[in-house]
C-alpha cells in the first residue's frame, strides 16, 4: 500500500509566508495508507524506504499517548534539545499540523510537518510536508500491553534513502533511532508524572486548615527554597521580593513540575512543560491565560524568628 505524497501547490504550505495555503482538505489518514494492515503492521511508503525501526514500552497508558500525540505545545519546551520553535498551528481530533523550527548551527531550520491519528488501528503518521526532511514518514504503532505500559514501534520512512537499498540501513537509519529515544524518554517522564497528577488529583480532598509550624524563620530563609509536606499536600517556599510565599508544585494546565522552576524577580515562574507563566505572589497566570494555581498557605513569620504556614492565602 502507497501513501500519497501531497500533490500540487494548493496542498503545500507557502514557504515564502509560512502559511498553509487555504484550500487543504481537512485530513484524514490518506487512503493508501489507511487501508494497509492491521494492527502494528508496516506500511510501505511510496519513493521512500524503511531506514529504521525503533521499538520499545512505554510506562503510559494509551489514554496518556494519544494524549502526547496531540499536545503539540510541548514541544519546544519539554523537546526543548530537539525544537525551537512552532507556529501556524492548525489541530483538530484528526492531529495537527505546523511548522516547527529545528535546531541547527546558525539559523533554526522550518519544518511543515502534520500528525494524523488512525485510532481505529491504533497508530499515526508524522510526515514532514516541506522544509527540512520533506518527504520523511515516521509511522508509530501503539500496543497497549498493560493497564499503563504501551510497546511501542515507530518506523523511518525517508525519501533520501532509495528504496532498492532496502530497509533499516544503520547509518541512515542511526541518528532517527537516537533521536526518537530521547524524545520518547522525555515524554515517558511526563506522562508518568501527569498520570500522577490525575491520580492524586481524584484522591479524597484534604482537610487542611489548622496551622503547621516551620520552625526558626531565619533558619528556613537559609534553606531556601524549600519544599515542605503539609496536610498531605506538597509545597515549595521562596522568597519573592523579601517575603516569604508557598506555592504549590503541579501547574494547573496539565500538572507539570514546577518545584525546580527558577522564579524571577517579581516571582514569575515559567512551567517546564509548555512554558505558562505564573505569579508566585498571587498563584495567578502571568501570561494572560487565565489558569491559576491551585491554592496554597501563607507564610507567617512572627516577631520571635517563628515561621508557619497559615490557610488560607492571605
Ligand atoms: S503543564 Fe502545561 S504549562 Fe505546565
Ligand atoms: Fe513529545
Amino acid at each position: 500500500m502507497h501513501s500519497e505524497p501531497p500533490t500540487g501547490d494548493e496542498d503545500l504550505p507557502d514557504l515564502a509566508t509560512g502559511r498553509y495555503i487555504a484550500g487543504r482538505p481537512s485530513f484524514e489518514v490518506q487512503a493508501g495508507s489507511a487501508n494497509s494492515g492491521g494492527k502494528g503492521v508496516s506500511v510501505e511508503i511510496a519513493g521512500a524506504a524503511l531506514a529504521a525501526i525503533y521499538e520499545r514500552e512505554v510506562n503510559a497508558s494509551l489514554e496518556r499517548i494519544w494524549e502526547n500525540v496531540l499536545d503539540w505545545e510541548h514541544l519546544p519546551w519539554l523537546h526543548r534539545a530537539s525544537f525551537v520553535g512552532v507556529r501556524e498551528v492548525d489541530a483538530g481530533s484528526w492531529g495537527w499540523r505546523a511548522c516547527v523550527l529545528l535546531p541547527q548551527q546558525g539559523e533554526p531550520l522550518p519544518a511543515w510537518i502534520e500528525v494524523c491519528l488512525d485510532r481505529a488501528r491504533l497508530r499515526y503518521v508524522t510526515r514532514t510536508l516541506a522544509g527540512l526532511g520533506k518527504g520523511t514518514e515516521i509511522w508509530t504503532h501503539l500496543d497497549p500491553v498493560a493497564d499503563r505500559v504501551t510497546r511501542i514501534k515507530v518506523e523511518f520512512h525517508l525519501p533520501s534513502v532509495p528504496v532498492s537499498q532496502g530497509p533499516r540501513d544503520l547509518d541512515t537509519g542511526l541518528p532517527y533511532t537516537r533521536l526518537y529515544t530521547r524524545l520518547w524518554n522525555e515524554d515517558e517522564g511526563m506522562m508518568i508524572r501527569r498520570q500522577a497528577f490525575l491520580d492524586a488529583r481524584s484522591a479524597p480532598s484534604r482537610q487542611e486548615g489548622r496551622p503547621v509550624a516551620l520552625g526558626s524563620a531565619s533558619s528556613l530563609r537559609a534553606q531556601l527554597p524549600k519544599m515542605v509536606d503539609a496536610h498531605g499536600a506538597r509545597f515549595r517556599i521562596v522568597e519573592v521580593a523579601g517575603k516569604l510565599c508557598s506555592h504549590t508544585v503541579s501547574c494547573p494546565h496539565l500538572g507539570g513540575p514546577l518545584e525546580d522552576a527558577i522564579p524571577d524577580a517579581e516571582g514569575r515562574i515559567v512551567c517546564p512543560w509548555h512554558g505558562y507563566r505564573f505569579d508566585l505572589r498571587t498563584g495567578k497566570s502571568a501570561d494572560g491565560r487565565g489558569l491559576a494555581l491551585s491554592a496554597a498557605p501563607a507564610v507567617l513569620e512572627n516577631a520571635t524568628d517563628e515561621a508557619c504556614l497559615v490557610w488560607p492565602r492571605t
